[in-house]
């Protein structure tokens, strides 16, 4: 095994080093049970994005415990905003209800306990930002759904886009003109460097050639 490298040791005790008591406790927890939480470098990240966006309308699929809902709570909660975080798992989503409650954002978000791509069929708001972070083999179908349900500048980030699971959605992400697509390549603490991958994918005012729609 290769030795520890002590600036990448460096950058993942300050990296670390974000978010607070409740956060920490929920990493901890997550890594105790092997439930992969975004870690507060990509949850900050995103959290930022909401920001930039406005932080009005998210959507963020697959709650898991709360974590990023807890990050991307706090921005819409300063903003004015709200989050509306879909998850399958019964037990998570009650599990994800009261750990809103004790972060004070249970007025802010809504966990919803249902399929994602079950959300994402029926008809409702458009979304300054969608948080995807469900089973990575199951994101090239979410592209097109949620595209639609993305406002025009709208942001899509797909979470552990570096996984394989995930070429396909990759793949068509990078040819689909409706939006910019950057891969942001981390190595953010505590996750495997090869997955922590984000596709960040911006909804364009129109795709190339058509007539802009209205803003949303
Ligand atoms: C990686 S975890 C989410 C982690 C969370 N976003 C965080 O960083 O704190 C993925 C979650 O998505 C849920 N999930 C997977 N497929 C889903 C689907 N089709 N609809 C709703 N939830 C789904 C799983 O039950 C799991 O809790």
């Amino acid at each position: 095994m290769a030795a520890p490298d002590p600036a990448a040791e460096d950058l993942r005790r300050l990296l670390g080093a974000r978010g607070d008591g409740l956060l920490r406790e929920l990493e901890r927890d997550a890594q105790a049970r092997g439930l992969a939480v975004m870690g507060p470098s990509a949850a900050g990240f995103v959290a930022s994005l909401a920001r930039v966006r406005g932080g009005r309308d998210l959507l963020e699929l697959g709650t898991a415990t709360g974590y990023s809902s807890v990050w991307l709570g706090r921005v819409a909660r300063e903003l004015g905003g709200k989050v509306t975080t879909v998850e399958r798992d019964a037990a998570l989503v009650q599990e994800a209800r009261a750990n809103l409650l004790k972060a004070g954002l249970d007025g802010v978000v809504q966990v919803v306990h249902g399929d994602a791509f079950a959300f994402l069929e029926e008809p409702g708001d458009r979304f300054d930002l969608v948080l995807l972070d469900i089973v990575e083999s199951e994101y090239a179908a979410a592209l097109k759904p949620v595209g639609e349900r993305l406002k025009p500048r709208g942001v899509l980030v797909a979470n552990h886009a570096g996984s394989p699971r995930a070429r396909e959605f990759n793949s068509l992400a990078l040819s689909d003109e409706r939006f910019d697509v950057s891969l942001l390549y981390g190595f953010w603490p505590g996750h495997a460097p090869e997955w922590d991958t984000l596709t960040v994918a911006v909804r364009r005012e129109s795709p190339a050639g058509a007539r802009a729609g209205p803003l949303g």
